[in-house]
């Protein structure tokens, strides 16, 4: 059975739309109940409850909880997570999500004694026990990864006009704020066109419910042409280009699975190597592609933003 993702998580809970939580009472008891419970689109369970009620004393006290979605069809979710009564943005989003799926509750949400619980998820396992089939598998509940769409143009943007003013921007792209900011917006459509489909270039990108916070893109360089630098290209070459993660999401390993996507990209037109040039100061991008496979290759270089040298991935 193939893996659920984040986005199959989603939906199976707003589907099923009923759960049984359970919380950990004052003596380390377990203690259940069943609710109706949905889904934010960043994957985090919402449901509500009185501000009185022993669920929501216990996850002020504890907040690890463990939760079945489902059960009547056969399937089941198991999941397990941290609580929080989250408030600002964070509630808004929740109770958006909740009313969204439950908008008979509008009025109990607007009762000052009824609290929104969410949770974040730290493990999820989906299992299948209908007739015929019996099996279970972990729940990728990582960032889902994507290529761009051409709609995606101004989204497109305006991360690569976030990373542009990154600190280490200057140690990271060829490409300045300056010029890039701009750029007339038939640029940005072009750049996500071309990168959305066919073999000559892909932007993949992480996607945190509407938030982008990671992208990377691989471009074909084939040989007897001249590469972004101007250097002549002797061997067709697959070249990771423009690698960016934001702040909240560094450290995460989420740079580990936007990279494995563009090996994958490569690896099916047939590359056997995935190339890049990091800027010799950038020890943090360059700890990042180490751990991902690449090794420097020997060839150093100046470019516009200084001394770099090329790293390379085996496929
Ligand atoms: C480069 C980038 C994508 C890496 O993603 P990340 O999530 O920050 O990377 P990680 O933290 O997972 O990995 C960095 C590695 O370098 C190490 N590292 C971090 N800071 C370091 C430093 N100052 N010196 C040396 N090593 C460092 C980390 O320990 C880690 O290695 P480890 O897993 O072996 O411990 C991200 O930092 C980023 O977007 N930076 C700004 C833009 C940029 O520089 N892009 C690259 C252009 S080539």
């Amino acid at each position: 059975m193939r893996r659920m993702d984040r986005e199959e998580l989603i939906a199976y809970v707003r589907s099923h739309r009923e759960a049984v939580l359970s919380t950990i009472g004052p003596d380390g008891s377990p203690q259940a109940a069943y609710l109706p419970i949905t889904a934010t689109d960043r994957g985090e369970l919402v449901l509500d409850a009185r501000a009185s009620s022993r669920k929501v004393a216990n996850v002020r006290r504890d907040p690890r909880v463990a939760v079945v979605v489902g059960g009547a069809d056969g399937t089941t979710l198991q999941c397990e997570g941290t609580a929080d009564l989250p408030d600002g943005a964070d509630r808004d989003a929740c109770a958006r999500a909740y009313l969204d799926a439950f908008p008979q509750f509008t009025p109990s949400l607007a009762d000052p004694d009824i609290v929104l619980v969410r949770i974040r998820l730290t493990w999820a396992r989906y299992g299948d026990y209908r007739p015929g089939a019996s099996s279970s598998q972990d729940v990728d509940l990582g960032v889902p990864i994507r290529r761009v769409r051409p709609d995606d143009w101004r989204a497109a943007r305006a991360l690569r006009l976030e990373a542009l003013q990154d600190e280490a921007a200057g140690i990271a792209f060829l490409e300045t704020y300056e010029r890039a900011s701009t750029e007339p917006d038939a640029f940005y459509q072009g750049r996500t066109a071309r990168a959305s489909d066919g073999d000559d270039v892909a932007q993949f990108v992480a996607v945190d419910g509407s938030t982008w916070v990671g992208s990377v893109t691989v471009i074909v360089q084939r040989a007897g042409s001249l590469d972004y630098h101007g250097h002549p290209v002797e061997r067709s070459r697959a070249t990771v280009v423009g690698v960016y993660v934001r702040g909240e999401q560094r450290g995460s390993g989420l740079i580990d699975r936007l990279l494995e996507e563009t090996a994958q990209w490569a690896r099916d037109l047939g590359f056997d190597e995935l190339t890049l040039g990091v800027h010799a100061e950038n020890a943090r991008a360059q700890g990042a592609y180490r751990r991902a496979g690449f090794v420097p290759s020997g060839v150093t270089f100046a470019s516009s933003i200084g001394p770099e040298l090329e790293m390379v991935r085996r496929l």
